[in-house]
C-alpha cells in the first residue's frame, strides 16, 4: 500500500518525536479448549463492517451452515444484544482489519461479552492487502473470545478491495484486488464453514500463535490518533446531506450528528464509515487538505461491480 507506507514512515517519525508510549500486546499462543458439544444446532455468525465485504463473507458463511441443517442467524455487532449471545452453541464473528488490528470498537465488544465457556467459536476477518496483519488481528479476536471461555474452530482471513480512502484511490492494493473477492474467495469462505464444522464433529480445536513482524509493531502505534491529526476537516455539508442517517447507523461510537453538521472529533475512530457509506457525498473529510471521496463514487468511476456469490439467489436469513 504505497499511501500506507507513508502515512506509516511518517507515523513512525511522529511517535518517536513525541515520545508516544507504545504498549505490546500479549497475544502468544493459545491453549487448546475443549468443545462442549459435537453438533451444534443455532449458530450466530456475529459481524462488523462497514463497505459489506465482512457482513457479505458473514452471509455466505450463514447461509451454508443453514444448508447444512443448522439454524444460522446473522448479526450485526453494532445493534446485536450481548446477552442473547449465550442462546448460541456455534459463534462466528467478523472483522474487518482496520489499522493493522481488529478495530477498537470489536476488541471492546469482545472484552465485554458474557462467559461462554466451552462454546465453539470462530472467527474471520476481511482485509486489504498482504502487509495488513491479518493473521495477529484474527489472534486478537480469538484470545478476546478465548478469554469468555469460547474454544477455538477456525480462522481465516478474506481478501478484499482495500476501503481504506486516499485521494485517488489509486493504491497498488487497490489496483490489484478490484476484482475481489472472486470464485476462489467464495471457495475458500465454503471451505471454513465446513472446516469448521467437521472440526467440532471431531473435537479438534485450533491452536493459534500470533507472528512476530514488523506489521506487528505497526499494531501498537497509536495509528488512529495519528490519522486523526491527518483528517483536518471532518463535517457534514448540509447543503448536501438529505437526511437518510446511514452515517448514524453506520458509526460505531455514535459521533456523527448529520442534522447539526457535527463530528465528536474525541469519538471517532478513523474509520470512515460515514464516508465510505453516505450516498449524497454529503461527508466532508479531508485529509493532509485533499477532499476524500467514498467507497460507492470509487465503484463508480471504476466501473466495478462486486461478485455475489450463487446462494444468495436463494438463501433466506
Ligand atoms: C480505516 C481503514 C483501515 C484499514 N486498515 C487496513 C489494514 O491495516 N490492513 C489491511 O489489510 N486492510 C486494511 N483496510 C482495508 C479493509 O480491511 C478491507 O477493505 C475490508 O475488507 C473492509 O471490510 P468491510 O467492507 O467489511 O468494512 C483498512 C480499511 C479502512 C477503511
Ligand atoms: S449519510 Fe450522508 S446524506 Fe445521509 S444523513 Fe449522513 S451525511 Fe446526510
Ligand atoms: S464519525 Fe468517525 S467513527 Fe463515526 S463513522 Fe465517521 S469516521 Fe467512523
Amino acid at each position: 500500500m504505497d499511501t500506507r507506507r507513508d502515512f506509516i514512515k511518517k507515523s513512525l517519525i511522529a511517535c518517536t518525536a513525541l515520545s508516544l508510549p507504545l504498549t505490546f500486546p500479549e497475544n502468544g499462543r493459545a491453549l487448546q479448549r475443549e468443545f462442549k458439544i459435537r453438533n451444534p444446532k443455532r449458530a450466530l455468525v456475529l459481524c462488523y463492517s462497514q463497505t459489506g465485504f465482512t457482513s457479505r463473507y458473514g452471509r455466505l458463511i450463514a447461509c451454508i451452515l443453514k444448508e447444512k441443517g443448522i439454524a444460522a442467524e446473522l448479526a450485526d455487532m453494532r445493534t446485536f444484544d450481548k446477552k442473547r449471545i449465550t442462546d448460541f452453541d456455534l459463534i462466528i464473528m467478523g472483522s474487518p482489519v482496520f489499522y493493522y488490528d481488529i478495530p477498537p470498537n470489536v476488541s471492546s465488544f469482545l472484552a465485554a461479552m458474557p462467559k461462554i465457556t466451552g462454546i465453539p467459536v470462530a472467527a474471520f476477518v476481511s482485509f486489504g492487502g498482504p502487509e495488513g496483519n491479518q493473521h495477529n488481528a484474527l489472534c486478537h479476536a480469538l484470545h478476546l473470545l478465548d478469554d469468555a471461555g469460547g474454544a477455538a474452530a477456525g480462522m481465516i482471513a478474506l481478501r478484499s478491495i482495500p476501503s481504506y480512502p486516499t485521494p485517488t484511490w489509486d493504491s497498488a492494493n487497490q489496483r490489484a484486488a478490484e476484482h475481489l473477492p472472486d470464485a476462489s474467495t467464495y471457495g475458500q469462505v465454503r471451505s471454513f464453514a465446513e472446516q469448521v464444522l467437521a472440526r467440532i464433529s471431531r473435537g479438534e480445536s485450533i491452536i493459534y500463535e500470533s507472528e512476530i513482524s514488523a506489521r506487528e509493531v505497526m499494531r501498537t502505534l497509536p495509528l488512529i490518533w495519528l490519522n486523526k491529526k491527518a483528517i483536518r476537516k471532518h463535517t457534514v455539508d448540509g447543503e448536501k446531506c438529505i437526511g437518510c442517517r446511514t452515517c448514524v447507523k453506520q458509526c460505531p461510537v455514535d459521533a456523527i450528528h448529520p442534522e447539526k453538521q457535527f463530528v465528536d472529533r474525541e469519538r471517532c475512530v478513523a474509520c470512515f464509515g460515514c464516508l465510505n457509506n453516505c450516498p449524497a457525498d454529503a461527508v466532508v473529510m479531508e485529509y493532509t487538505g485533499k477532499r476524500l471521496y467514498g467507497f460507492p463514487e470509487y465503484l463508480k468511476r471504476r466501473k466495478i461491480t462486486i461478485l455475489e456469490p450463487a446462494e444468495f439467489q436463494t438463501c433466506r436469513l
